[in-house]
Parts: C-alpha cells; structure tokens; sequence
C-alpha cells in the first residue's frame, strides 16, 4: 500500500522504517529538512535500536521517500498516518498547534483528491479532539464531508521508546476508534503482517485508552516506588516483596479491581491503608500518591451522596448495605456512609440487604449494628419489591441476581435509578438511569 506519514519523530520514524521493511511504500513528511535529510541519506532521525540498520535498508531499497510537500504525499498515498508531537502546554492542556497545521494542510490536499483518502491519528489525543477538532479543519480545508471524500479513524500507538522496533511488531493489540468501514479495512490490510488481536470501537474510546495505558503504567511506577521507599526505611527487600507481589496473578497482576464501580471498604483496606501510612509517618517516609487514596475514595462516595441529595427526591431506596455483594460485612461499608448521610439530610429511607438479615445476623455484625448504626437497622426492609415499587430514587448498590431481575420488572418510568455497581441488562430497566461514574 502506499502511505504517508506526518511527522518523523519516535512515532513516525518507525512507523516509516517497519512498514516499509513489510513491504509497503511510504512518504515521509515532516517540517524539519535535518529530519528528512538524514532519512533520505539512509541514517535514522531517533536513536533507537535496530533503527540505522532498518533505516539504512529501507531506504537502500527505495521503499522509503521523505519530504515536505504535503501535496504529493497526499496524492500518491492512499492513507495518511498522523503522527505529529502533542506536547503540554504550561497549565497541562495539550498543544494542538502542530496537529491542527497537519489536518489543514492534508484537508488542503484532499480537496483536489479524487479517491476518498483515509485519515489516521496516532498522536495522542484527549477524547473529541478528531470528531470534534480535526474532522471539522479536515473538512474545512478539503470543503468534502468526512464519510464521504476522506474517512477518519484514530489509532492508539502503544510502542515504548528503547523496545518501538519489537513492540510495532508484536503490540499488545490493534484497537482502532472508528465510525467507517472503509478505513477500517485499508488500516486491517496495511497491517495484515502484525498478529494481534484487533479491535474496533468508537473514537472516544480509543482516544482516552491511551491515557489510561500511560496514566496507569505511571500509577504502577509510584506505586513500586512508594512500596520500595518504605520497605526500604523498615530494612526489607523491596524487590523480593514485589517479586512475590507480581507472582498472585489471580488478586494482584488481573483484571480484578480494575472495574470502574463503588468506593471500597470493608474490614481490611482501609485499616490497613491507614496501617501502612502511619508506618511511613514513624519512619519520615513520604508517599504522597498512598497518602491520596483514601481522599480519593472519600471523593467517590461524596459524588454518589451529591447525586442523590441534589435530585431533590426525598424518598429513598437503598439496595445494599454491607461493603461489598456476598457478605454481612458492615464494618467500614461505604454504604452505611451513604444511608448515614441520607439520614443526616432529612430523606425519607428504605433499606433491603439480604445478607444483612437482622434475624440472622450473629456476633461482630450483630454487635456492630446494635451498638454502632441502630438507627440504620430500623429502616432496613426485608421486602425488595416493595422497597422497589414504593422509592422514588434507587440506589443499587449490590449486584444479586434476584434483585437485578426484580429492577428489571419493577422500576417504573418515573423513578430514578444511580447504579453503583453496573447493573447487567440495564435496557430493561425503567426509570432515569445515571451510573455513579459512567
Ligand atoms: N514517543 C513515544 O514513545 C510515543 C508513544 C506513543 C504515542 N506517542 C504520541 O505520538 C505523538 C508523536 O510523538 P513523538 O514522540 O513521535 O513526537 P516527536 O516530537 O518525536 O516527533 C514529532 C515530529 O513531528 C514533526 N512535525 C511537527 N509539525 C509537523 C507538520 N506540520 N508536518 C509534519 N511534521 C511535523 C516534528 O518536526 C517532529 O519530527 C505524540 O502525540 C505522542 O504523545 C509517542
């Protein structure tokens, strides 16, 4: 296939070499003559390994040109890889300068194109930047409609600096926000060499997928860090403690605990968290990222709390009480913080959990409830339908079978519904239906 790709930095520059070296033909572009002078004299622009012998081959094979004429690249391609900086401005907001010059100057370019030319982003952008920024330049300049004379999809570039050459070849996966067909399949055949699993999804999502990536492999270093500096101070082996730590790959290394949902609680987080920081504390050992978590949690409950209150029904529901579906744990129940607040603001409240049957409840709970939240126990029903039908806002906070399938024939058109724990099916619910943060 003959591509063209904008901007020969990290991103571009092996783009270039290794889908060359698969066999298409590509047209570097770039507004730097030392960038494209070195590709055209068969050197790499990027120190990276494996990149001058790439380079050196692929452009000793005439599959490789570079310029500046924006033009021609367009022309004599049938897809443009975008790959430009996006660099942070002062206040953290992205520099779209040099994305916005590129997408007017393909749209430009389009515009005498007879064949609908395929636009893909790789720079890194925050979700609505191509639908709601680079489409309109795009159809602006080109004075065609996006769909029609050009298509647009935006592909993630997941290729770490130090490994780009293997990681192009073997990513983790494609994924792939698009809205067309047809650029989806120019990018599948561009790429038929790389075996990966390949995934389609809109353009949002795959814009902000990429900042998950980072922000949690960043999230993972401070974590290591933070574990390291302190194991350090109480001389323990930090690396034989996340050695062990990465070999639970059921709990620790998994997809658990990785869905958005409710706040945690319960019996062991908070209180060992709060363990944790007062041993930092007696050693002097700051962990500010460790130090944020229970604020951030706080912060997730209080949301929940402000979307019930500020509704301005008064009459409440609430499905779940213990801190997580499955237990009569009460101890530290997000939950109970919400029931208590709802009672503090004056709302009329009902409450249904099945684990927390005050029958059969025995020792610490039973305890717990007597002595700590006797004004919650008073208001818990054992009866969900009626809880169900009588509410006029909902708040669902475990996830039971019985109880889904009971929303699902229940809920009436004029109640309200926060789901705090993603509520499967949730098209047969009736009701307004807000989640706690989708
Ligand atoms: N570096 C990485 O490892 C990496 C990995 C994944 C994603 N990304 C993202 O990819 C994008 C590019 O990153 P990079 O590190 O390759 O950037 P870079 O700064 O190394 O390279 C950008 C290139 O774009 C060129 N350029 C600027 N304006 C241009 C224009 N109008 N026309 C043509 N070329 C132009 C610059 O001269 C430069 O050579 C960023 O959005 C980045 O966040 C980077």
């Amino acid at each position: 296939m003959k591509v063209s790709i904008f901007g020969l930095g990290y991103v571009g520059a092996v783009s270039t070499a290794c889908l060359a070296n698969d066999g298409h033909d590509v047209i570097g572009v770039d507004v730097d003559p030392s960038k494209l002078e070195m590709f055209r004299a068969g050197t790499s622009p990027i120190v990276e390994e494996g990149m001058p012998e790439l380079v050196r081959k692929v452009v000793e094979s005439g599959k490789v040109t570079a310029t500046n004429d924006v033009s021609q690249a367009v022309a004599d391609s049938r897809l443009s890889f975008i790959c430009v900086g996006t660099p942070s401005r002062s206040n953290g907001s992205q520099d779209l300068s040099a994305i916005e010059r590129v997408c007017e100057q393909i749209g430009e370019a389009i515009k005498s194109k007879s064949d609908p030319h395929v636009v893909v982003v790789r720079s890194t952008v925050s979700p609505g930047t191509v639908e709601d920024v680079l489409c309109p330049l795009l159809e602006k300049f080109s004075g065609k409609k996006n769909g029609e004379g050009f298509d647009v999809c935006f592909m993630p570039e997941f290729l770490r600096e130090g490994t780009s050459i293997r990681d192009f070849y073997d990513p983790p996966y494609t994924v792939i926000g698009s809205t067309s067909e047809r650029a989806t399949a120019v990018v599948k055949e561009l790429l038929a060499k790389i075996d990966s699993p390949f995934h389609i999804t809109n353009i949002r999502t795959a814009e902000m997928l990429k900042y998950s990536a980072n922000v949690f492999h960043a999230t993972k270093i401070t974590f290591a860090n933070e574990m390291g500096r302190l194991c350090k101070a109480y001389g323990v082996d930090s690396h034989e403690v996340m050695e062990l730590f990465c070999q639970d790959t059921a709990l620790n290394i998994s997809t658990a605990y990785l869905k958005p949902g409710f706040a945690y609680g319960g019996s062991c987080l908070p209180k060992d968290l709060r363990a944790l920081l007062h041993m930092a504390k007696t050693r002097d050992v700051e962990l500010p990222m460790l130090a944020s978590v229970a604020a951030s949690n706080t912060t997730h409950i209080q949301t929940a709390m402000d979307a019930v209150v500020g509704n301005g029904r008064r009459n409440v529901g609430m499905i779940g009480l213990s801190f997580k579906s499955g237990t009569d744990d009460l101890r530290e129940s997000p939950l109970v913080s919400l029931a208590e607040h709802f009672i503090g603001k004056g709302l009329t409240l009902s409450i249904y959990d099945q684990e927390v049957n005050l029958a059969r409840l025995m020792g610490s709970n039973k305890k717990f409830i007597e002595t700590s939240i006797p004004h919650i126990a008073e208001l818990m029903t054992s009866d969900c339908r009626e809880l169900i039908k009588n509410a006029e806002i909902l708040v669902v906070g475990i996830k039971d079978k019985d109880v889904i399938e009971m929303l699902h024939e229940e809920t009436q058109s004029d109640q309200v519904i926060l789901d705090l724990v993603n509520i499967p099916d949730r098209h047969k619910l009736a009701g307004q239906y807000s989640g706690v943060c989708w």
